[in-house]
């Protein structure tokens, strides 16, 4: 079906009127809405303790620290721990969170509200010793309504217990506690709602866009309060572009919520694409006389897209793929705590890549991940659930399920349809119910609640068994069949469901440790090589020839391989982008973490990252490897991945190896050589003439340490990072590619190490430490900005080499 189709309309005329009602409004001085971050000073206890809701509990001998915080990733890996190495191996437990603030007097007659972006899990909440309520999905945004229970003008005590204590709980590390964003919202008591607006753009052409906007205004004042709403989009310089609105509420309006619907005309609208992002963002006032009471921001990106059964996907009437890969959410040595800078250099990272999707595996996201998405380009699946009614670990979210998914899916879906980049929702992954009739009942219900509050999107379901026996399809609620895996099957596709639209929801599934290599090359491995046996290989490590991968997936090339044959398969949703805590297939104990990432666990690409690179961009790219540090005499596959030229060449110590050229699909060229130390050099060319060269130099032993910064100059936030990454180097600046060298941090000014890392999945080491040893030649420190501008020295040593010092700035 085609998304967002409509009629144009005009309406421009009155941006000049809205701009002056803006300027000579009284309420536009005095903010009417104020959204304060609340993450601040938080005392903390990890454990239970009794009374800690009633507001004279003393909690001054507790922990000071700021959210968002995960208490998992401070803990210590152990196989015991009840999350298993499935989870992460890290521990779990119940943590409380109390905070004191004020209320000032002022405030007295306005609503005030606390909003948690995401607690892990089972939250419960209390105000002053009042219990507002209980939250068990730890994905979920909530809000609790303050105001009856404050003490305006004087002291107030929240309090939150938190309870992961009951394990398995999660087929991947989830982290504990308040581990996303807190604010604490204020309002007049008309206002709209939460999550009040919602905005589609049902007509979009090159000459002009409708873009309708729905808005609900609740009046709690106990009086009929008349209002009028008024609306205007800005582009992104700040204009405004249309307005709409002069909406007068109707007069006996009283303790009720008003909706009001607006259609405003954007003439030669800049479309927003995974290329160009263009964002506008709505204003939507609500006018009482002469002040406005509410002001509310709605993000608006312009775009149409069309998932065709046998043209596949398309945005703004261009043919593309998706080129997507799924993402858990933690932030690998950070943990689950949400960081927003951090998340923005992982999309930063696969943008270079050349992915344009993400899929929120398995469950709905932090709010900031579609933020940075819509400005970034990014095309989102947003997921609501990992199960239903059963699944793998024992106590995972099919105990609360049935109470629990109508309110939490509403709530999921009301708060992100409003992003531009969401263009799937998800109901599920490998839902075992697959097989199972209540999957007619269950299907509907939860397509019909998604398409109650949003029809201009696809629902899909992720399926493990996509064949016909699956009751999730055949319940015929679904309107894109979601394959993971099986790309075996992706061709007669049609045969099996005439008609239907088809994504990959999830493919792949290839297995690497970064910069660890075994020869022969050009074997598929499939662990482990019969599923009766144990993967067995020195330090828990798999060879990054994208030749190792699980039964159910497929390698990276084999899998792409497919997707480009057929228009039809409208994109795909690799497992995974980055590495992730948890669910270390092939291996367990001692490995905690997994080695499905295109990058690692500290975000440092392997080398397929280069295949994509290669295939997805523009860009001329020629990545060679492995590294050039073997036994004499060994017999050593030379990979290359390469674009935009016809042929490689590749020279041993000045000495030609042959000319390579990709014939039928090939993906990459190999040359089988029998290693001797020196130089190797690979030179592409295109119509005789150098594209690019790339050199691999066998490395002496290690002699210094170089630090890259990622950014130089961050923000005196408290909150920005900068990604510091560690190269053990040879006297001639060549990594030294098994250099397991510990380095010491010590850091001077304003910021901390916030953690460490180096992508090593058998590592037990804490996170969160000022030393690390290299993996493979490298690692990473985080370095987090504190609020006092400044500099920032971070300084590496270690044992045999000189020190080395890099400094950046905070502002
Ligand atoms: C899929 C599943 C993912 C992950 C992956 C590992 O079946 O949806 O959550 O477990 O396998 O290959």
């Amino acid at each position: 079906m085609p998304f967002n189709k409509l009629s144009t309309n005009a309406g421009r005329l009155l941006g000049l009127l809205f701009i002056s009602i803006l300027l000579s409004s009284k309420g536009f001085a005095q903010p009417s809405r104020q959204k304060l971050d609340f993450d601040k000073g938080w005392q903390f206890h990890l454990g239970d303790v009794k009374n800690a809701q009633l507001k004279t509990t003393n909690d001054a001998a507790w922990r000071t620290l700021d959210l968002p915080h995960d208490w998992s990733i401070e803990g210590k890996f152990s196989k015991d721990n009840p999350a298993t190495p499935e989870g992460g191996a890290l521990p779990g437990g119940i943590g409380w969170y109390r905070k004191t603030f004020t209320v000032p007097a002022a405030s007295k007659g306005k609503l005030v509200y606390i909003d948690f972006d995401g607690v892990y899990q089972k939250s419960d909440v209390w105000i002053n010793g009042h219990h507002l309520g209980f939250r068990p999905n730890g994905y979920i945004s909530f809000r609790y309504q303050l105001t009856p229970y404050l003490n305006f003008g004087g002291k107030n005590v929240i309090a939150i217990k938190v309870d992961n204590s009951v394990q398995p709980n999660s087929r991947w590390y989830s982290g504990s506690g308040i581990y996303r964003n807190v604010w604490l919202v204020t309002t007049n008591k008309v206002a709209i709602d939460h999550w009040g607006t919602y905005v589609t753009t049902p007509q979009v052409s090159d000459a002009s866009a409708t873009v309708n906007l729905k808005v609900k205004v609740k009046n709690t004042a106990g009086a009929n309060e008349p209002f009028t709403i008024k609306t205007a989009v800005y582009d992104a310089s700040g204009k405004v572009v249309a307005t709409g609105g002069n909406i007068p509420s109707n007069s006996n309006l009283k303790d009720t919520v008003f909706e009001s619907a607006t259609d405003l005309v954007i003439k030669t609208p800049q479309l927003w694409s995974v290329e160009n992002p263009y964002l506008y963002k709505i204003v939507t006032q609500v006018v009482k006389g002469k002040s406005v009471v509410d002001e509310y921001t709605t993000p608006l990106g312009i775009r149409y897209f069309n998932f065709d059964a046998d043209k596949g996907f398309s945005l703004n009437g261009k043919p593309m793929k998706i080129l997507g890969v799924c993402n858990h959410h933690d932030l690998g040595s950070l943990g689950a705590a949400i960081n927003t800078r951090a998340l923005q250099r992982q999309l930063e990272i696969l943008k270079a890549m050349g992915c344009n999707g993400i899929r929120t595996s398995h469950n709905p996201p932090a709010p900031e991940l579609l933020d940075l998405c819509d400005k970034m380009g990014f095309i989102v699946m947003d997921e609501a659930f990992d199960c239903w009614e059963w699944k793998k670990a024992k106590y995972d979210y099919h105990l609360f399920f049935k109470e629990w998914h109508k309110r939490d899916l509403e709530d999921q879906i009301l708060r992100d349809r409003n992003h531009p980049s969401v263009m799937i929702w998800s109901i599920g992954n490998e839902i075992p119910q697959q097989s199972d009739t209540s999957a007619l009942r269950i299907t509907p219900e939860l397509a019909g609640i998604v398409h109650s509050l949003d029809n201009t999107r696809p629902i899909t379901t992720a399926n493990n068994d996509p064949g016909k026996n699956n009751k999730i399809i055949s319940s015929g609620a679904i309107d894109l069949v979601g394959y993971n895996y099986h790309e075996g099957e992706y061709a007669a596709f049609h045969d099996r469901y005439p008609g239907k639209k088809f994504i990959a929801t999830e493919t792949t599934s290839g297995l690497e440790t970064r910069g660890y290599y075994e020869m022969p090359s050009d074997s598929i491995r499939i662990w482990p090589e019969r599923w009766d046996k144990p993967f067995v290989r020195p330090g828990n490590n798999v060879s990054a020839y994208d030749n190792v991968r699980p039964p159910w997936g497929s390698t990276h090339e084999a899998t792409w391989k497919v997707m480009k044959k057929h228009d039809f398969l409208s994109g795909m949703f690799i497992w995974t982008g980055f590495d992730y805590l948890g669910e270390p297939t092939p291996y367990s104990w001692p490995s905690r973490s997994s080695y499905f990432g295109i990058m690692d666990l500290a975000g440092f690409p392997k080398d397929v990252y280069y295949m994509y690179q290669s295939e997805w961009t523009n860009k001329p790219v020629l990545h060679i490897f492995p590294h050039w540090n073997w036994e004499a005499g060994k017999t050593v596959d030379v990979w290359a991945y390469y674009n935009n030229a016809d042929e490689v060449e590749l020279f041993l110590n000045g000495k030609s190896l042959g000319i390579k050229k990709k014939t039928g699909d090939d993906l990459h060229v190999m040359w089988r050589v029998k290693y001797e130390p020196g130089t190797l050099k690979a030179v592409s060319r295109k119509g005789g003439n150098v594209v690019l060269t790339s050199e691999l130099h066998t490395a002496g032993a290690p002699a210094k340490i170089e630090l890259l910064a990622d950014r130089k100059l961050i923000n005196a936030d408290g909150k920005d990072l900068s990604f510091v990454t560690v190269k053990i180097m040879d006297k001639d600046g060549n990594v030294v590619p098994n250099a397991e060298n510990l380095v010491n941090f010590k850091i001077n000014g304003e910021a901390v190490i916030a953690s460490v890392d180096n992508g090593d999945p058998v590592s037990h080491d804490s996170f969160k430490v000022n030393y690390r040893k290299a993996f493979h030649g490298l690692a990473l420190a985080i370095v987090k900005a504190k609020e006092k501008a400044g500099n920032i020295t971070i300084t590496a040593t270690s044992a045999g080499l000189p020190s080395a010092s890099i400094t950046i700035k905070s502002k």
